[in-house]
């Protein structure tokens, strides 16, 4: 086998890669809001105004740029007005979808916008379509960002809260064609330029509208929805309308939604498949973009990715409802795969958000129920490797003899990689996917020149490595001494079943050479 090549043109840049791939998604489910970012104000475990001050300093080392909230499926069922005004007073409610536990409304409207503000992240709201009316979620859009002393704003002003508040990302709906309503794509293409259509700009704040759009591979759903557009052919200067974006989710697992597969305990097998699983983020990508494009030649309308990541089997003994699995290297190679899908296809992809932030699904940390301990996951430290893609403009990567296997009923390429530019800094992520075999990757650097390098690399000797609260760094990134020099720029080496980053320093565009 003759040595994979990577073939990046540096000064090339291609279109932004928007910071808010990397966004989050907080729901009301299991120990995500409750116990995960929330514990009260009186509890033992440190906080600020009810929220844990170590998760969000956490949160805060990997720039979180927005966060997705009430849900999810919990969405459809949240009345907003149960969430604010004081807690012993607020109405309780049934979880119905994540646990059928009591809901004491503790974290509702003040106690989100509190964190996004701890967060330094923009707020995504997710509205009720599915149970709520129209005239609930434009009155919450009228409590959220209106300024003078219109009703609703006098409602939060009641509440102690005098200004608006800034929210750019509006949810129309969740999962519409199941736990948001079992709603067939023509019905909710209706509902949503309705929904959308009330969802009204306030004063400054200008809504970014994301209709709930397609699970998986329905294309038919994108389809429906772009046909719903009005003109999106004609004027390229015209905004899209009533709503300006549509989503899809996407969740890995190795085996079917009936036995998804453990998240710790896993065969060489298991591994590619779900490697293979997770690669297929490019072909719905493309497919949906494909899709987007013969309505929308002019690129107005986004795509969002706003539920991604891996499903396993919820860990022996815990609530089935709610959700908790452990994270492995692996969920941290699911992780880098989707980043340079959605780098790949910055032009289209506007937004992500990974489900979910703490103790859900692919979490990026886990805290202990009894010690509130805190552990960072594998999948934590790609999000903080990759934090330089954010807002950098993509690179193409042309990969040249790579390997490949079949899995899942696909050819999967052993090696993945993506690049970014911004300024005078590269930075070029590279994912090992062969569980036994390490492999050299010569970077074919062209087009500027490279003045320094600089590489980290996240493994471990076992693929089912995860971290605990008594082994916290079983998994955590290390400097990577695996990077020579080479006639076309670069020599990196991949361990097996590993993630690694390389940042360039460049030479500054029109700077003389020296030597
Ligand atoms: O993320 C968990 C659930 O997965 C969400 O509530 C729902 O939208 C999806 O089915």
């Amino acid at each position: 086998m003759s040595t994979t090549t990577a073939v990046i043109d540096l000064d090339l840049p291609g279109p932004v890669i928007s910071r808010h791939v990397y966004g989050h998604f907080a729901e009301h489910l299991g120990r995500c809001i409750y116990g995960g970012f929330w514990v009260g104000e009186d509890s033992p475990v440190p906080n600020v105004r009810g929220i844990r001050t170590d998760v969000v300093e956490a949160l805060r080392a990997i720039a979180v740029p927005n966060l997705r909230w009430p849900g999810g499926c919990f969405a459809d069922d949240y009345h907003w007005r149960d969430g604010i005004g004081p807690r012993a007073e607020r109405p309780r409610m049934v979880n119905s979808h994540w646990g059928d536990v009591v809901e004491d409304n503790a974290f509702g409207t003040h106690e989100f916008m509190d964190l996004c503000e701890l967060l330094g992240a923009d707020p995504y709201v997710s509205a009720n379509v599915g149970s709520g009316t129209v005239q609930e979620m434009s009155e919450w859009v009228e409590y959220l960002t209106r300024a003078d002393d219109s009703p609703m704003a006098a409602l939060r002003q009641s509440n102690g809260r005098d200004e608006p508040w800034r929210v750019p990302f509006w949810g129309i709906g969740n999962e519409a064609w199941g736990c948001g309503g079992n709603l067939r794509a023509e019905q909710f293409a209706s509902l949503a330029r309705q929904y959308a259509t009330y969802a009204r700009n306030q004063g400054g704040n200008a809504l970014y509208r994301v209709a709930a759009g397609a699970s998986d591979d329905d294309y038919h759903w994108t389809e429906t929805l772009m046909r719903s557009f009005d003109d999106l052919a004609r004027d390229p200067a015209a905004p899209a309308g009533p709503f300006q974006a549509l989503s899809i989710h996407y969740y890995t697992m190795s085996g079917p939604w009936s036995d998804k597969g453990a998240a710790t305990d896993f065969t060489v097998d298991e591994w590619y498949t779900t490697m293979a699983r997770a690669d297929f983020m490019n072909e719905l990508l493309t497919r949906h973009s494909t899709v987007m494009d013969r309505y929308d030649p002019h690129r107005k309308v986004g795509l969002v990715v706003d539920e991604w990541g891996t499903w396993w089997n919820v860990e022996p003994g815990t609530n089935p409802g709610f959700l908790y699995q452990q994270n492995t290297l692996r969920d941290a190679l699911v992780a880098s795969l989707h980043f340079d899908a959605f780098h790949r296809h910055a032009e289209r992809v506007v937004m992500a958000n990974i489900a979910q932030t703490v103790n859900v699904l692919q979490a990026m940390i886990l805290t202990d129920p009894e010690s509130g301990a805190l552990v960072l996951t594998p999948t934590y430290h790609v999000f903080e490797m990759n934090a330089g893609h954010q807002d950098a403009n993509a690179l193409a990567v042309h990969l040249r003899d790579v390997p490949g296997i079949e899995a899942a009923g696909r050819e999967l390429a052993l090696v993945s990689a993506s690049a970014s530019v911004k300024e005078d800094t590269a930075l070029v992520s590279l994912s090992n996917l062969d569980a036994d075999a390490a492999r050299t990757i010569v970077l074919d650097l062209r087009g500027r020149g490279v003045v320094g390098h600089e590489a980290r690399v996240l493994t471990a000797a076992d693929v089912r490595a995860h971290n605990t609260p008594e082994v916290p760094d079983a998994v955590v990134p290390t400097r990577h001494e695996g990077v020579r020099a080479h006639a076309r720029g670069l020599e990196v080496d991949l361990p097996a079943h590993s993630y690694v980053t390389v940042r360039l320093a460049l030479r500054p565009a029109g700077a003389p050479r020296v030597g």
